[in-house]
């Protein structure tokens, strides 16, 4: 399926004119796109790292993932509107650019991977089964692990595509 046309119709948009024009919103339009990769990575790096046994042990679990849920969210919203932000400047380049859809297939990847796979297994982590209870069987500790270093890897990837776009 032929795309291109939605990065024409970006390119001649009035977002597009803005963002060329107005460089003083457009550099807090980027700080605003780290912010939130800071903001996004930073919460899924806390809840992959505490199920690796890493950061927080004392800390249960479930609470960890629980709680960075809503920060996954709110950075999400932040880094793909301002995303589309900066597109609107470059829009053509991004078209053909495979680091950018390298980067495009992660996101996706990203996020269809911790919706389902990671918080359906954090949900039967053993110890997430023992602390509460619950009549579901547990997963063995290692696919719990392999989960976190699994999800930890697309998000990385996700960034260096992005950091790489500004290099190609
Ligand atoms: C729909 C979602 C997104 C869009 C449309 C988008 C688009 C962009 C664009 C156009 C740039 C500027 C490239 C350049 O010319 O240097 C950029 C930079 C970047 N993006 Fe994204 N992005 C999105 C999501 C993300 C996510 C989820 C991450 C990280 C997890 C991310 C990480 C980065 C990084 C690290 C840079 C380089 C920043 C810099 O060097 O100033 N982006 N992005």
């Amino acid at each position: 399926m032929d795309i291109v046309f939605i990065f024409e119709w970006l390119d001649a948009s009035w977002l597009s004119d803005l963002a060329r024009t107005s460089a003083g919103l457009f550099s807090m339009v980027q700080a605003v796109h780290i912010l939130s990769m800071i903001m996004l990575c930073g919460m899924i790096i806390l809840g992959d790292l505490r199920m690796l046994n890493v950061v927080l042990t004392g800390v249960p679990s479930a609470v960890i993932i629980q709680n960075t849920k809503k920060w996954i969210y709110i950075g999400l919203a932040g880094i793909i509107l301002s995303g589309i932000y900066e597109s609107s400047a470059i829009a053509m380049k991004l078209a053909t650019n495979s680091f950018f859809w390298a980067k495009m297939a992660g996101l996706a990847m990203g996020i269809i991977f911790m919706l389902s796979v990671r918080s359906a297994v954090y949900s039967r982590a053993p110890e997430v089964i023992g602390s509460n209870g619950s009549q579901s069987d547990p997963v063995d500790a290692w696919v719990v692990k392999l989960v976190a270093v699994a999800h930890l890897f697309i998000w990385f990837s996700v960034a260096a595509n992005g950091r790489w776009i500004g290099f190609s």
